[in-house]
């Protein structure tokens, strides 16, 4: 098994669903993580005491604010002294139908899920140029490659991260800073469990594989990454087959 022994990895918005999976396996994998959260800092105690060995750390972090986001890195390397890995998770979604949508739920949006993986990521750049080494995965979707109705602010966040992500590997490659993507497709959170049993089946009658996806199946996709030493640039989709029907 892979081991990140020695490795300060970063998860944003890790105080639950798919962040927390993340952020839980890297630490059973030996890595120490820095488990951040927005407001909900109940629910990332509850995370944060459940990880894995010890010396992890807790953060309060609002990535729509470069401020919020520059004092939370200073305080991981503080407490670190060296950043291996940054896992851009952190989203929201605000779903609305075009011509009802809102200024500021186009703007939210954005900002959380695209200005968020930007100023989060800038930053750790930062630090890995110094180091001279480094991963950073963002989290996608696969609304990003085939659209979706009702979700004209979320999707444009989540194209816009996978151009990022593949301008910030060319830019990165050099300082040997590897940037990728996961697209996750329906994965089995908080949200799916609200579901009635029709409404499952018809998610998972549009996926290939019949069923869900877990967040542990992203995160061990997140894994994989930051361990593939000659993968930068790719948008990795963990969607049973849905984008390709
Ligand atoms: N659940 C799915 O089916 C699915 C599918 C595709 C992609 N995704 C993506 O995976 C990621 C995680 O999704 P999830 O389902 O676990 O969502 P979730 O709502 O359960 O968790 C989102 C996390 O982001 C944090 N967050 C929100 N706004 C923030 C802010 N301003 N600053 C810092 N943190 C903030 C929340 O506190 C929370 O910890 C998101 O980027 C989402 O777009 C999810």
């Amino acid at each position: 098994m892979v081991s990140f022994k020695d490795q300060c990895i970063m998860v944003t918005g890790s105080s639950r669903g798919i962040g927390a999976a993340i952020a839980q396996y890297l630490s059973t994998l030996g890595a120490r993580v820095a488990i951040t959260y927005s407001s909900s800092k109940d629910s990332a105690e509850r995370v944060f005491q459940e990880l894995e060995g010890s010396g992890h750390l807790l953060l309060q972090m609002n990535v729509t604010q470069s401020k919020s986001v520059k004092e939370a890195f200073d305080k991981f390397m503080n407490h670190f002294g060296s950043l291996s890995a940054l896992v851009n998770n952190a989203g929201v979604t605000k779903d609305g139908l075009l011509l009802r949508m809102k200024d500021e739920d186009f703007h939210s949006v954005l900002a959380t899920n695209l200005f968020g993986c930007f100023y989060c990521s800038r930053e750790a750049a930062k630090y890995m140029i110094k180091e001279r080494k480094g991963s950073i995965i963002n989290i996608s979707s696969v609304v990003a490659q085939i659209g979706n109705p009702g979700q004209a602010n979320y999707v444009a966040s989540k194209a816009g991260i996978e151009g990022l992500t593949r301008s910030m590997a060319n830019e990165l490659a050099g300082r040997n800073i590897r940037v990728n993507a996961v697209a996750p497709g329906f994965i089995q959170t908080d949200m799916t469990e609200k579901l009635n049993e029709k409404q499952v089946h018809a998610i998972t009658d549009r996926v290939p594989l019949k069923k869900l996806g877990t967040p542990q199946d992203v995160a061990e996709t997140v894994a994989f990454l930051l361990n593939a030493k000659y993968i930068t640039g790719q948008v990795i989709s963990v969607n049973g087959g849905l984008a390709f029907r």
